[in-house]
């Protein structure tokens, strides 16, 4: 059985043929090409965040505290990635969080498409952001084997939303996550400077232009005036959930449904008591509110709260130590954000695979020098905070 550590070889091997790896092998030189390579404004939108940026900051730097404690004489030459997440098998803990401007990171527009084909070639599961610049049914197309899953910004029109579930159970997605942090968007100084919000210029609204019953609320069509149905968007964009509002979102779908942007262990147990399937620990990035508490340290609160469901994880995931350590906290599976957007306008789909195959190249190689070969020995005992 091959292990995903085995590209290290792959690269050593080539590298005697005189063949140098063409993608950046670090965070750091992924970000610094990714800047050249894409357009000003993309650039600022996905590597911004809110306020000063202290809460993206502090989501990579509360990495640093946390350290894994290595074991020895526990060596495997064969390790196990897999993991279920419910009641799906995945060959691995990771997944590809939802970026809604993913659709004009790559060159040719259609990032979304080249996020859907990379899942498919790694089997790491995609999460469609509601904002695409393909409609979600033509990116479904594109996942393969691997299971998709859709994520829902609740729209203020309550048809809108049981509309864009539908079509996401219809289209094959295995699972709805609900993103609660975004009803109001945060204040991000980056964007504002530059007066740029790229939905306001009608990027990556192709599932509502693609919508009947959004189209049904418009006097013309997006095709005949683009204008008011962008407005007719920012007008029913993001709908301030609260607590009664769960049991109809709940109603809307039978698929496992995950609650995005909880943080505090109460929020966490109340959500599960609410019908939800699973809680997903995120910050948003660092890009919704700037207040300064990183997401990694909320995961071992929240993952104690709920031990009967998954936890999945986001925010300031860099590197396959960062996927262990999130996975020793307590997380059931990681999300991968800005590394495979900057891929992703590095290279498209090669891109992202690319940084799929490097980060679970050094997940899987720190499990082994560790001494925790499969995902059932990384539990609290494997990490301390230094
Ligand atoms: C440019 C950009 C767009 C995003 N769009 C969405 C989105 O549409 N829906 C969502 O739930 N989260 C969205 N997020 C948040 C990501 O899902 C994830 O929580 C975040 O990227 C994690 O932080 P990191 O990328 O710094 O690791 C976005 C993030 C970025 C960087």
């Amino acid at each position: 059985m091959p292990n995903y550590g085995d590209l290290q070889n792959e690269i050593y091997l080539a590298g005697l043929s005189g063949v140098v790896p063409s993608l950046p092998m670090s965070f750091a030189e992924l970000e610094r090409r990714a800047e050249l390579a894409m357009a000003p404004g993309t650039w600022s939108y996905v590597a911004g965040g809110a306020g000063d940026e202290h809460t993206q900051r502090r989501n990579r730097t509360a990495f640093d505290h946390w350290g894994l404690v290595p074991r020895m004489l526990r060596a495997r030459t064969e390790r196990d990635l897999s993991v279920d997440l419910f009641g799906i098998a995945l060959p691995t803990p990771v997944f590809l969080s939802p970026i809604g401007v993913i659709g004009i990171c790559t060159q040719d527009g259609h990032g979304d498409l080249a996020t859907a084909r990379a899942a498919a070639a790694t089997g790491v599961p995609m999460v469609a952001s509601t904002l695409t610049e393909d409609p979600m049914e033509e990116v479904a197309v594109e996942y393969g084997e691997t299971p998709g899953f859709f994520q829902l910004y609740c729209p203020t029109d309550p048809e809108v939303a049981a509309s864009l579930v539908s079509r996401a159970e219809r289209s094959g997605h295995r699972g709805i996550v609900l993103t609660l942090d975004t009803w109001v968007t945060g204040w991000r100084p980056r964007d504002l400077a530059t007066s740029n919000f790229p939905q306001l210029r009608g990027h990556c609204l192709a599932n509502y232009f693609s919508d009947p019953v959004f189209r049904s609320r418009l006097a013309s069509t997006p095709e005949d005036d683009p204008g008011s149905a962008i407005l007719a968007w920012a007008m029913m964009f993001g709908k301030p959930l609260a607590w009664d509002d769960l049991a109809w979102l709940r109603s809307l779908t039978d698929l496992p449904l995950v609650l995005k942007g909880i943080c505090h262990p109460d929020d966490a147990r109340r959500a599960v008591d609410a019908g939800a399937d699973g809680v997903f620990v995120s910050t948003h990035g660092g890009r919704q509110a700037n207040g300064g508490l990183a997401a990694i340290d909320c995961l071992p609160e929240v993952a104690a709260a709920v031990p009967d469901v998954p936890v999945l994880f986001d925010s300031g995931v860099r590197s396959g130590s960062d996927v262990v350590k999130a996975l020793a906290l307590g997380a059931t599976a990681v999300g991968i954000g800005r590394p495979y957007a900057y891929a992703a306008a590095l290279a498209g789909t090669h891109g992202i695979v690319h940084v799929l195959r490097t980060i679970l190249a050094e997940a899987d190689l720190l499990m082994a020098v560790d001494g925790y070969p499969t995902l059932a020995d990384l539990g609290p005992e494997a990490i301390r905070r230094t």
